[in-house]
């Protein structure tokens, strides 16, 4: 990719992915990008589990009842975690590192896809945090912010239109309400 903005304005959320597994070097330099993440206070109480056997790829798309398929085709998940108990600001420092996982892969030209979990629920009330917490014996005190799934594109998406951003959303100097 030329430049960070080319890369911002192609980056969309895959969500098919070829039935073929990713270099382990780039999953290595997706991983290390997770590790240079900003965080509050330089906290780095962040926990990262990769997932690539496809039976447990299986069972983390049934973390919620909608919205996790990606998972289940993916190449590799990340399971993105933190322990709550050492960062006050967990949820901005996992966003933060899942952030920049998902830009590190859409420059290798793998897809990915930002799966929430932290406040979503299974159909009989579960946190969907806890069920996947079980499945890959993360401890209780880790909360778990999201899922990535990565995986070699198998659909196209449109690039951003940068003519469509809504700036009626930035204000300068002051706020000033668009009605
Ligand atoms: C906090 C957050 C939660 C998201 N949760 C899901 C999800 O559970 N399932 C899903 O398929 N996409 C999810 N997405 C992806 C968004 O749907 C997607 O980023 C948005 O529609 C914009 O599309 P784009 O990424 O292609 O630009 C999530 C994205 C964010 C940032």
């Amino acid at each position: 990719m030329n430049s960070l903005h080319e890369l911002l304005v192609k980056r969309r959320s895959i969500r098919r992915y070829k039935d073929e597994p990713l270099d382990a070097e780039a999953v290595k330099l997706i991983l290390e990008a997770g590790l240079m993440a900003p965080t509050s206070k330089n906290s780095r109480a962040w926990q990262f589990v990769a997932v690539d056997d496809k039976d447990m790829l299986q069972r983390l798309s049934q973390c919620k009842p909608a919205g996790a398929h990606p998972i289940a085709k993916a190449a590799l998940a990340v399971v993105v975690a933190v322990d709550a108990t050492k960062s006050e600001a967990w949820i901005e420092d996992a966003s933060a590192a899942a952030s920049y996982m998902q830009l590190q892969a859409a420059d290798l030209g793998i897809g990915s896809c930002w799966i929430e979990v932290r406040d979503r629920y299974q159909v009989d009330g579960t946190p969907a945090n806890e069920y996947v917490q079980e499945l890959l014996g993360i401890p209780e005190e880790i909360s778990v912010v999201c899922i990535l799934s990565f995986g070699y594109p198998d659909e196209e998406r449109r690039p951003c239109d940068t003519s469509k951003l809504h700036w009626e959303n930035v204000h300068i100097g002051s706020y000033k309400a668009n009605d």
